[in-house]
C-alpha cells in the first residue's frame, strides 16, 4: 500500500491517529452489523468535526465496502461535510421565535457576505455557517450565535460588527 500518511491534502490536515484509533474501536465494537454506515459516519464526523477523505477510506476499508460508496453517502446527505470546520462557527436560529422576527433574512444576509451556504466553511477557514433550531433564547429573538456567544435582536446592521468582531480576534 503506497499511502503517503503525512501528505496534507488541501481539504484536510493530517488526521489525528488517535481519534481514528477510537473510530475503529467503536466500528469494531458494531461486531459485523449491516446497515451502519450513517451511523459511523455520524460518530466520525463527531469525533473529527468533518469528514476527511482518510477517514471515509478508513471507514470503507473497517467496513469492507467500497470507498466510492462512503463518498456517495457523505455527498448526499448535508449534514455531513467534507471540509474542516472554521475557526468561528455561526449559527442563526431557524426556529418559529426567530423566523418570525426576521431570522431568515438575517440568515441570508450573514450566508451572502461570507459567500457559502449552510453548512460550508469559508475559503480562508475563518468561518462556518449553519443554521440551526431553536436554542431556547426565543425573547432575544431573532438569535445568532457565534461559538458560545448569543447575539440577540440581531439587525442586518449588527452582522458587519458581529463579522468584524472575530476577523479582528488574535487566535
Ligand atoms: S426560536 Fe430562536 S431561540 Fe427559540
Amino acid at each position: 500500500m503506497a499511502e503517503n500518511k503525512t501528505a496534507v491534502r488541501e481539504d484536510q490536515k493530517e488526521v489525528d491517529h488517535e481519534k481514528l484509533e477510537a473510530l475503529g474501536q467503536f466500528i469494531d465494537a458494531l461486531d459485523g452489523r449491516d446497515g451502519v454506515l450513517i451511523e459511523v459516519l455520524h460518530h466520525a464526523q463527531g469525533l473529527f468535526g468533518y469528514l476527511p477523505r482518510d477517514v471515509q477510506l478508513f471507514i470503507a476499508r473497517k467496513l469492507d465496502i467500497p470507498g466510492a460508496e462512503v463518498f456517495g453517502v457523505v455527498s448526499f446527505y448535508t449534514f455531513f461535510t467534507m471540509k474542516p470546520p472554521g475557526k468561528n462557527s455561526i449559527s442563526v436560529c431557524m426556529g418559529t421565535a426567530c423566523f418570525v422576527r426576521g431570522a431568515e433574512k438575517i440568515a441570508n444576509s450573514i450566508k451572502e457576505r461570507l459567500g457559502i451556504a449552510s453548512g460550508e466553511t469559508t475559503d480562508d477557514g475563518l468561518f462556518d455557517y449553519k443554521d440551526v433550531r431553536c436554542v431556547g433564547a426565543c425573547g432575544l429573538a431573532p438569535v445568532v450565535t457565534v461559538n458560545d456567544k448569543v447575539y440577540g435582536r440581531v439587525t442586518e446592521d449588527d452582522i458587519e460588527k458581529i463579522l468584524d468582531s472575530c476577523r479582528d480576534k488574535k487566535e
